[in-house]
């Protein structure tokens, strides 16, 4: 059985007997996080790449973290997970590059369920590129997904398919699995916003075989980051939409970025 108290003990907020109901807010932070925050923030607050001591902490920090993130993902390979401000910044971010795969006439479906975070992004690049949005409607007797709706919405035409794992408004849990197979039929890409899902439920991405996966660490705990899973062949095919000394590619080097520091990042929470 669970022990409350032994849990509540993580989280110093708790302590001044409030009762905190802002899930959509984000959770408490747990105190493990704070510490490790702390830790990385007086002792190794460098530039990434650097070979002082310094820096290469901080590789190995960001390194274990994504290592530890593929793992809660169950992602192939931890080169596939990136870490930005928030689920809103990074899909923005993502869809730049991906609209610039897109042409005049191709489509993209979206869904009234979802959070404008997975919506408004690919609104923007349907605009800039002359795209079609399809949209997918909810069956208001119980608030699910009308999949027929997207089996037939979804056709040759179509390039993303942008939907919810969970719903914030209502708490639906899509069949994302199922929007998976019909984008890749018609070899469109497929991308899950996992926000809501993510501190509920286990998660597969390589079950689910979804091209995109995005969720917030600040929602299940963490600090205020958004993660993205993208399959590796994806991240690596698309042109970054990025600053030119910053990298084209998937993250690299985490292996020697790990072996760089002893002891690991995961000690410096006492
Ligand atoms: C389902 C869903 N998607 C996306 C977001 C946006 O997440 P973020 O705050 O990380 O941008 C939220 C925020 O609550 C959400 O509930």
């Amino acid at each position: 059985m669970l022990n409350s108290d032994q849990i509540r003990a993580h989280f110093p907020a708790l302590a001044s007997g409030a009762i905190f109901f802002d899930n959509p807010g984000g959770t408490q932070v747990a105190q493990e996080t704070v510490q490790y925050m702390e830790r990385y923030l007086y002792s190794h607050n460098a530039n990434h790449g650097g070979r002082f001591h310094t820096s290469r902490a901080s590789d190995a920090a960001i390194a274990e973290a994504r290592l530890a993130v593929a793992d809660f993902l169950n992602a192939a390979r931890p080169e596939e997970i990136v870490f930005g401000q928030n689920m809103t910044s990074l899909t923005l971010h993502i869809s730049r590059s991906l609209a610039r795969t897109l042409k005049a006439g191709d489509e993209i479906v979206v869904t009234r369920l979802d959070h404008d975070a997975n919506i408004a992004p690919w609104l923007l690049i349907a605009e800039d590129r002359g795209c079609t949005v399809r949209w997918i409607d909810i069956n208001p007797e119980d608030c699910t997904l009308n999949m027929q709706e997207m089996e037939a919405a979804i056709t040759p035409r179509t390039k993303i398919v942008a939907v919810g794992y969970a719903s914030n408004a209502v708490g639906t849990v899509n069949d994302v699995k199922r929007a998976v197979q019909l984008a890749h039929q018609v070899g469109a890409l497929c991308y899950i916003d996992a926000v809501q899902y993510a501190p509920h439920k286990p998660i597969d991405v390589k079950e689910l075989d979804c091209d995109f996966l995005a969720c917030s660490a600040y929602k299940f705990f963490g600090p205020h980051t958004g993660i993205l899973y993208g399959k590796y062949e994806q991240l690596d095919q698309l042109t970054a939409y990025k600053v030119r000394p910053a990298s084209n590619y998937p993250p690299t080097s985490l292996r020697r970025a790990l072996k760089a520091l002893n002891p690991s990042p995961a000690s410096w929470v006492q």
